[in-house]
């Protein structure tokens, strides 16, 4: 009788640490945001909403950007081998590489930085090469 029960209770002490150390790790991460979100994020920028971004190990999955951006068919996009994320230079690589998070509302959440500025991007890489039209003043256009 007296090995049953302490099979038991160490069974139940294990549990109790694995719940515990559980609940920790999610207090943890949702109190533990490395900044605000940017401006297009904002809405984002909750503790119910981190989730939309993160998976519970905290990474962050192409398929949930992916997920919200299908309106402008990013995804069947990449998948036809066409534009700029289909290119070298973006495909299969981290979208946070480039659209890093958390720098503040202000921030370049473009990433112009990654791709060597707005002005020096190479546009024949968006699969739409910019014919005799090479002033950088024409992007805002
Ligand atoms: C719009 C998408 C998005 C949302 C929503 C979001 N994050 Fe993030 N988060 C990111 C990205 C992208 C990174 C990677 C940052 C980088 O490398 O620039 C990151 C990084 C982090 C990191 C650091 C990375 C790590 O592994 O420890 C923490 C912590 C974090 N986020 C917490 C949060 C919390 C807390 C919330 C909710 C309040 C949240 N995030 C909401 C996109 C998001
Ligand atoms: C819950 C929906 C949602 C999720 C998840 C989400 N986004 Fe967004 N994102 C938006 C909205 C809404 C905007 C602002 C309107 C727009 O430009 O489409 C935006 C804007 C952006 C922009 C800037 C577009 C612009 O015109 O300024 C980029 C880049 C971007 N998101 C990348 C990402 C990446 C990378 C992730 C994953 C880390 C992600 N998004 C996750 C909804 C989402
Ligand atoms: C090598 C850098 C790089 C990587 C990696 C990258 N992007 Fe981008 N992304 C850019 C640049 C530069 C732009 C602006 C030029 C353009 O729209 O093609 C952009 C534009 C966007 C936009 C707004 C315009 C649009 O096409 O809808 C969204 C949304 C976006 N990226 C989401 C993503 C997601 C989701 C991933 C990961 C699957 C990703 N990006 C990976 C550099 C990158």
């Amino acid at each position: 009788m007296r090995r049953p029960l302490r099979a038991f209770t160490v069974t139940l002490a294990v549990l109790l640490a694995l719940v515990r150390g559980r609940s920790v790790r999610a207090d943890d991460f949702l109190t533990s945001s490395p900044g605000a979100l940017s401006k297009s994020h904002a809405a984002l920028d909750d503790q119910g909403t981190c989730g939309s971004c993160h998976e519970p190990d905290r990474s962050i999955s192409a398929a949930k950007c992916l997920g919200c951006h299908d309106h402008g068919d990013l995804a069947a996009r990449i998948a036809a081998g066409k534009g700029f994320h289909a290119s070298a230079k973006a495909a299969g690589r981290d979208c946070k590489l480039c659209h890093q998070e958390h720098r503040g509302r202000g921030f370049d959440l473009m990433g112009w930085r990654a791709v060597g500025g707005e002005s020096s991007f190479d546009h024949a890489l968006s699969g739409w090469p910019l014919q005799g039209l090479s002033d950088p003043l024409i992007c805002a256009a």
